[in-house]
């Protein structure tokens, strides 16, 4: 069984109490947790060592949400993936679709941050999906294939064997639109055959997230479906009670 993964992608939010009351309400909330399903929470880096202590002994994960392609040197502003793994972090997003648009992050640069990730002993959460004109375009597909494959020709399909993958159409971040858990469910099949292709093991055992306005009230249709494992939450992570809302939706999809 893959299990579920449910993590809330903080984005540039909080600020020092806010995220200590934030954490420590999910450690109550979640308490033991639940068997199959764990929760990750990606703060801000300036806020990951403080939280990763209070996180120790428990069954919530620490992530990052990015990261730089580069081991270390003239870099100003970068964070690097052996800072990330000192801090205590397990996972780190990569490619999010954010940063693709915002920061010009190409899929070779993507590649690049996925190849260092696994290089300091992380676990990458790959970012993949497409924007409104290319869903309506018929692009869905290809757009998805391009930015798998990026990584797949960069480090390998064994590489991805501690990765994860989160397919978020861009027209639903944000935007209170989610995909239907149908149109998750065609996406997320068609990923894993992309793996398939390369791996059935691999492609088996891969953990895909939805994510994209999954809320407490729609996390339970999209967890349904065979090929959806969890989510990356943006919005609804910032609120302890809506982030245990959707975790308990993947409980009680075990
Ligand atoms: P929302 O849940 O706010 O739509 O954000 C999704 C997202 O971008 C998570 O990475």
């Amino acid at each position: 069984m893959r299990g579920y993964l449910v993590a809330g992608n903080w984005k540039m939010n909080g600020y020092g109490a806010v995220n200590t009351k934030l954490t420590r309400s999910i450690l109550e909330g979640w308490g033991a947790g639940a068997t199959q399903v764990r929760l990750l929470i990606c703060p801000p880096y300036p806020y990951l060592r403080e939280l990763g202590q209070l996180l120790e002994g428990s069954s919530v994960a620490l992530g990052a949400q990015n990261l730089s392609q580069h081991a270390s040197g003239a870099y100003t502003g970068e964070v690097s993936a052996a800072m990330l793994k000192d801090v205590g972090c397990e996972f780190v997003i990569v490619g999010h679709s954010e940063r693709r648009a915002m920061m010009g992050e190409t899929s070779a640069v993507v590649a690049d941050k996925f190849a260092a990730a696994l290089g300091a002993g992380l676990r990458p959460i790959l970012c993949v999906g497409e924007t409104l004109a290319e869903r309506e375009a018929k692009q869905t597909e290809t757009v998805i294939d391009e930015q798998l494959s990026a990584v797949l020709k960069r480090t390998g399909v064994d590489a991805f064997s501690t990765a994860v993958i989160a397919y978020e159409p861009v027209w639903a971040i944000g935007t209170g639109r989610t995909a239907s858990p149908q149109q998750a469910q065609d996406v997320h099949l068609h990923i894993r055959g992309r793996l398939k292709a390369h791996s059935s093991r691999i492609a088996e055992r891969m953990q895909i997230l939805y994510g994209g306005s999954v809320k407490g009230d729609n996390a339970g249709g999209l967890f349904a479906e065979p090929d959806i494992d969890g989510g990356l939450i943006g919005g609804a992570s910032l609120k302890a009670d809506d982030f245990l809302a959707i975790a308990a939706a993947a409980a009680s999809s075990d």
